[in-house]
C-alpha cells in the first residue's frame, strides 16, 4: 500500500533542505569574519534558523537596503531595516565591524574608506575596545546584538530600534532611565522602506495609552491601560497563545507580548495605509500565508475624535448617525450634526446646573474610556464609591471610570475638560464611564431606567394575551407569503447587486441588517449551477439540495438550496444566516451570500473541492491519504474554529451539531466547520441554556443535552471529543460493533459504541490499538496517546469536567501534564445496524449507563 504524503509538506521540506542545504549558516559577525556583501548574496542566519539578516530590494525598488527577514517562510517578510532612509543607490554595500571601535557598519563601497558609512550601531567607542572583543549576532527572537564577546554585555540592539514591525518579546515604549523610546513607524510606500506617515507609540502621560499617529493627528488610541488589556482592544484576537505584560514604573513604561506557542510565527505591523495589524502563521501545520488576525482602525468610531468633543460613538447605530452625545449633552451644531458631521462636538444642555447639591453620575456601559492623557490618575486603592466621591468635590471633574478592572484592582480615573473619543462596544469588553450630570438631568435618567421595568412587565404581559395574536399572524404571514419574503430581504441584500424585483423591494424595506451580505438573484444562481442540475449536485443536507456552481468571474460557489415547504428549514436557513454572516474565521465556511426569490431559500457558500471529513475518514481508500501530520492539522483547526465560536469572535456561539460531515475540507485538506442551522447565540455570562426540542446528531450529542435537552459550550466540547476519537481511529462511534471485551452494559446486547471500546483499551493501557491501520506514515506514539486522552476528557459524563476549547488547544500544542479521564458518557443506541445514517433516523432511543433514563428523542 502507497500513502501520499501531502504536496504542501513535502514542499516545505524541499523548502528547507533547499534552504538549509545552500546556505553556510552563520549567526555572527566579528572582526574576523568576511563582511556581508551584498554582491555575494550571503546572509546571516540565526541558530534556530528562524530569522535571516541581509541585503535585500523592497517590492519594485532597485536600491539596496539590510534588514531582517523570517528565514522559515518562502514569502520575504521584512521585519526590520537598518538603512531605511539611507539606501544604497548600487550593489557595493556591505556589512562588517568596524576595525577602530567595534560598531556593526554598512558601507557603500570598499574602494574608498574614507566615504562616508550608511548606518552604524554609533555605539560610543569605549563600549567594546579594543574592536576584536565586538561580536554582532542575530538572535532566534529577530533582535540583532552587539555585545562584548567576554562579559556578554549587549552594546546595542535593534529591538531598541523598531521599524514597522513589532516581534514577540519586544519591548514598545519608554526607558525612562535612558530617555530612550521605541515605537513603530510605517514604510513610505511597499518600495520604499523610508520612515512614512504612521507612527504608533505609547503615550505615558495621564493614564498611558498606546497611540496610532498620523504625522501630528491622533489617527487611533487603544484606550488604556486597565490592568487586563488596553480597553479599546475588548477582542485581543488569539489571545490563548499570546501573554501581554506591561510595565509603567520609576525606570520604564512598557509593553510587551509573548507567544506561548513557539510554533506559531507573529508580527504587529504599522502600514502605510494607516492600519496596524497583527498577524499569524502557524507555519508548521502546513499554512500557506499570514494570518490577520486583528487590525485597527476597522470603522468609523475607530477614527480618533470622530464624534468630537463630548460625543459617544456607537458603530451598531450606524443606520441612523453612529454619533451621540453623552448624558447631559447635546449636539454644538445641530445642522452639521443632522449633516452627519459630528467634528463639533457636543455641548452641556442650556440650563444645565452642574456643580450643584443634585449632581449624580450616569453610567454609559461598556465603553472605550475617552483619551486619558490628560486625566488624573488616583492609583492607591479607591473603591468606585470613593472615586465618586472624589470627583463630586472638584466642580472641573466630568467623569471618573475604574483604573485598573482585573481582580482586586481598584484606583480612579478622573477627567477634567473634555470628554474625547468616547466609542461604545457591541460585544462585551468595554468599561463603565461615569459621566456627572445636574439632579434635572439625573431624575431624568431615573425614570428612564424605572420606565423601562415598567416596560418590561408591561412586555411579559402583552406577550401572554399575546399568543393567540401571535396564531392569527402565523395564520396571516401563511397566506402572505409576500411579506414574508419582504422581511427576510433585510436579512440579506445588497445595494450593488440589483433586479427588478429586489430594487422594487429595495424601496419597500431600506432596513440594511446586514450590508455585508450580499445577495445574489435567482438567474446568477441558474446560470452558475447549470439550471440546478444533477450534474452539478454534490448532496443533500438536512433541509435540501447542495449545488456546484461557478460565478461568471470564475469563481466556485456551492449552494444549499432549501426544500421549498419546509417550514423547519426557513427558521434554520434566518438562524444560519443571522449566525454566519457575522462570523470570519479560517476554520469556518464561509458564507458568500444568499438568494430568496419567491419560495426558494438559497444560502451560497465559498466551494469546498475536498467534500467533507466523513468522506474521507470514513472511508477505506481515502483513508490512506490522511497521514498522522495532516489529521492533527484537521484536528488542531477544527479546536481552533470552535473556539473562535465559544469565545473569539464577537457572539458566543454554540454550534450543537458538530460532526464528520459538518466539517469541510478546502483544497489544501484545512478544516472548515459548516452547518449552523442549529447554532444558538449565548449571552456573554450565560454558561447554559435549555432547549425542549433537542436537535443534533445521535452519537455527537453529550448526555445531559440527549437526556434533559441542556446545552452549553460543553456540548460542543464532547461532539468535538467523538470527533477527534473519530479521526484517529477511522471509526464512526456508532457504528462500532464489538463484540469481545466489553462487559453487556444494555440487556445483554454485545453492543457499544467506540467511546466505550477506546476507554476499555485505556484502562488496559492499549489504547494504541484503536489507532486506525492506515495511519502508515510513522507517527509518534506518545503524541497519537496525547490525542486520545485529549479525545477521552472531551467526552467526559460530567460537563463541568471537560476541558474547554481553550484549554483543549494549549493541550493539544504543548507538552504539558493532563489529568487522568474519568469513566466518558457511553449513549447507546440499540439500532444501529439497521440505519447506516444516524442523522437520518427520525426517531432513536438513548440510553446512558449512567443514568439509566430512556428517552425518545427528535433528531434529524
Ligand atoms: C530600476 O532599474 C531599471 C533598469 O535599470 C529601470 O528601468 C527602473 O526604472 C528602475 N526602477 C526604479 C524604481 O528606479
Ligand atoms: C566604488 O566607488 C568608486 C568611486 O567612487 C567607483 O569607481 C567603483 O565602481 C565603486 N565600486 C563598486 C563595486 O561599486
Ligand atoms: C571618497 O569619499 C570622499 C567623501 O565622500 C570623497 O570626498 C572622495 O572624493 C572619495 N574618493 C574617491 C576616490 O572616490
Ligand atoms: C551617532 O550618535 C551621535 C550622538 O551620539 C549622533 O550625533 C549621530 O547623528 C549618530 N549617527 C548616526 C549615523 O546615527
Ligand atoms: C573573543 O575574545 C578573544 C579574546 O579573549 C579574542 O581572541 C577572540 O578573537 C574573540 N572572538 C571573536 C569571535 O571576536
Ligand atoms: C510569556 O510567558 C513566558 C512563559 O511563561 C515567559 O517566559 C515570557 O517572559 C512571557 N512573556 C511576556 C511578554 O510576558
Ligand atoms: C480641580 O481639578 C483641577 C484639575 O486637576 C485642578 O487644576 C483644580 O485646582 C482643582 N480644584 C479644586 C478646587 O480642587
Ligand atoms: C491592577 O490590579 C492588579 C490586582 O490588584 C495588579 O496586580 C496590577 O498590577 C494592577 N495594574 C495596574 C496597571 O495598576
Ligand atoms: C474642547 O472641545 C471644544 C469643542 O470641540 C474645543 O473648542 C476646545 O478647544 C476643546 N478643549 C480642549 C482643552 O481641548
Amino acid at each position: 500500500m502507497k500513502c501520499a504524503i501531502p504536496r504542501m509538506i513535502h514542499y516545505t521540506i524541499l523548502f528547507q533542505l533547499l534552504l538549509f542545504g545552500l546556505c553556510n549558516c552563520f549567526d555572527t559577525i566579528s572582526i574576523n569574519s568576511h563582511p556581508i556583501r551584498d554582491t555575494d548574496n550571503n546572509v546571516l542566519v540565526s541558530s534556530g534558523g528562524t530569522f535571516a539578516l541581509g541585503f535585500f530590494r523592497p517590492g519594485k525598488s532597485n536600491y539596496s537596503y539590510v534588514g531582517i527577514w523570517y528565514h522559515k517562510i518562502p514569502e520575504q517578510t521584512v521585519v526590520w531595516v537598518a538603512n531605511r532612509n539611507n539606501p544604497i543607490k548600487d550593489s557595493s554595500g556591505f556589512l562588517s565591524i568596524d576595525t577602530t571601535n567595534g560598531n556593526l557598519v554598512l558601507y557603500p563601497n570598499r574602494t574608498n574608506q574614507t566615504a562616508e558609512v550608511v548606518w552604524s550601531t554609533n555605539a560610543s567607542s569605549s563600549a567594546c575596545s579594543p574592536a576584536s572583543y565586538c561580536v554582532a549576532q542575530l538572535l532566534d527572537s529577530g533582535n540583532l546584538v552587539l555585545l562584548h564577546n567576554i562579559t556578554k554585555q549587549v552594546i546595542w540592539q535593534s529591538f531598541d530600534h523598531p521599524t514597522d514591525t513589532m516581534l514577540p518579546n519586544m519591548k514598545l515604549g519608554i526607558d525612562r532611565r535612558t530617555g530612550l523610546n521605541r515605537f513603530l513607524t510605517s514604510w513610505k510606500s511597499e518600495d520604499d522602506p523610508g520612515s512614512g506617515n504612521y507612527a504608533y507609540w505609547i503615550e505615558p502621560s495621564g493614564s498611558p495609552q498606546l497611540f496610532l499617529y498620523k504625522g501630528q493627528i491622533p489617527w487611533w488610541r487603544s484606550g488604556h491601560w486597565n490592568g487586563i488589556g488596553w480597553s479599546g482592544i475588548p477582542a485581543m484576537a488569539g489571545k490563548f497563545i499570546f501573554n501581554l505584560s506591561f510595565v509603567n514604573d520609576n525606570n520604564e513604561i512598557s509593553q510587551m507580548w509573548g507567544v506561548l506557542n513557539s510554533a506559531v510565527l507573529s508580527r504587529i505591523v504599522v502600514f502605510e495605509s494607516g492600519i496596524v495589524e497583527r498577524f499569524n502563521w502557524w507555519y508548521d501545520q502546513g499554512e500557506q500565508e499570514w494570518n490577520g488576525v486583528w487590525s485597527a482602525p476597522t470603522d468609523r468610531c475607530d477614527q480618533y475624535d470622530h464624534c468630537g468633543a463630548f460625543g459617544l460613538c456607537d458603530s451598531s447605530n450606524a443606520e441612523q448617525f453612529e454619533c451621540t452625545c453623552l448624558p447631559g449633552f447635546e449636539p454644538g451644531s445641530p445642522t452639521e450634526w443632522y449633516m452627519r458631521d459630528a467634528k463639533h462636538g457636543c455641548l452641556r444642555k442650556p440650563g444645565t446646573l452642574i456643580c450643584s447639591e443634585g449632581d449624580g453620575f450616569v453610567n454609559v456601559e461598556n465603553v472605550k474610556v475617552p483619551d486619558t492623557s490628560n486625566v488624573k490618575v488616583i492609583s492607591s486603592g479607591l473603591s468606585l464609591k470613593a472615586c465618586e466621591k472624589e470627583c463630586l468635590r472638584n466642580c472641573s471633574c466630568a467623569a471618573y471610570a475604574s483604573a485598573n478592572i482585573s481582580e482586586g484592582g481598584s484606583g480612579c480615573i478622573l477627567w477634567h475638560g473634555n470628554l474625547t473619543d468616547t466609542r461604545k462596544f457591541t460585544a462585551a469588553g468595554g468599561q463603565d464611564l461615569y459621566v456627572r450630570v445636574d439632579e434635572r438631568e439625573l431624575a431624568q435618567y431615573a425614570k428612564k431606567q424605572k420606565g423601562m421595568l415598567v416596560s418590561k412587565k408591561a412586555l411579559i404581559i402583552l406577550v401572554v394575551s399575546g399568543v393567540t395574536i401571535l396564531f392569527s399572524i402565523i395564520f396571516f404571514a401563511y397566506w402572505f407569503p409576500q411579506r414574508k419574503r419582504r422581511g427576510l430581504r433585510k436579512l440579506c441584500h445588497d445595494a450593488n447587486v440589483t433586479s427588478e424585483e429586489s430594487s422594487e423591494e429595495d424601496k419597500l424595506g431600506q432596513s440594511k441588517r446586514h450590508p455585508d451580505l450580499p445577495f445574489f438573484d435567482l438567474k446568477t444562481l441558474i446560470t452558475a449551477t447549470n439550471n440546478f442540475s444533477a450534474a452539478n449536485k454534490l448532496g443533500r443536507g438536512g433541509f435540501g439540495s447542495v449545488y456546484k456552481g461557478q460565478l461568471v468571474d470564475g469563481r466556485d460557489i456551492a449552494v444549499k438550496r432549501l426544500s421549498k415547504h419546509s417550514r423547519q428549514g426557513m427558521e434554520e436557513f434566518k438562524n444560519e444566516v443571522m449566525v454566519i454572516a457575522k462570523l470570519q474565521h479560517r476554520n469556518l465556511v464561509r458564507l458568500l451570500g444568499c438568494c430568496i426569490h419567491k419560495e426558494e431559500k438559497m444560502l451560497i457558500y465559498e466551494y469546498m473541492p475536498n467534500k467533507s471529513l466523513d468522506y474521507f475518514i470514513f472511508d477505506e481508500a481515502r483513508r490512506s491519504h490522511l497521514d498522522w501530520t495532516k489529521r492533527f492539522e484537521i484536528i488542531i483547526g477544527i479546536a481552533r474554529g470552535i473556539l473562535y465560536l465559544h469565545q473569539d469572535s464577537r457572539l458566543k456561539i454554540i454550534h450543537r451539531d458538530l460532526k464528520a460531515s459538518n466539517v469541510l475540507l478546502d483544497a489544501s485538506m484545512n478544516p472548515k466547520i459548516s452547518d449552523f442551522g442549529m447554532a444558538r447565540m449565548f449571552g456573554d455570562d450565560q454558561i447554559q441554556a435549555n432547549t425542549n426540542r433537542v436537535v443534533g446528531t445521535f452519537g455527537y450529542m453529550s448526555p445531559e443535552y440527549a437526556m434533559q435537552g441542556l446545552y452549553s459550550t460543553k456540548s460542543d466540547v464532547f461532539s468535538f471529543g467523538v470527533l477527534l476519537l473519530e479521526i484517529i481511529s477511522g471509526k464512526k462511534n456508532t457504528d462500532y460493533i464489538n463484540g469481545s471485551s466489553l462487559p453487556d452494559y444494555v440487556n445483554g446486547s454485545s453492543w457499544s459504541n467506540l467511546i466505550a471500546h477506546i476507554w476499555e483499551l485505556w484502562k488496559e493501557g492499549k489504547v494504541l490499538d484503536i489507532v486506525d491501520p492506515k495511519l502508515c506514515l510513522p507517527f509518534s506514539a506518545k503524541e497519537v496517546s496525547k490525542c486520545i486522552h485529549i479525545g477521552l476528557l472531551c467526552v467526559q459524563e460530567g460537563a463541568k469536567d471537560r476541558p474547554t476549547m481553550s484549554a483543549v488547544i494549549f493541550m493539544l500544542a504543548n507538552e504539558t501534564s493532563i489529568p487522568p479521564p474519568s469513566t466518558p458518557a457511553f449513549i447507546f443506541q440499540k439500532d444501529a445496524s439497521h440505519n447506516p445514517d444516524p442523522s437520518m433516523s427520525s426517531s432513536a432511543e438513548a440510553v446512558s449507563c449512567n443514568s439509566v433514563t430512556i428517552t425518545t428523542l427528535e433528531a434529524r
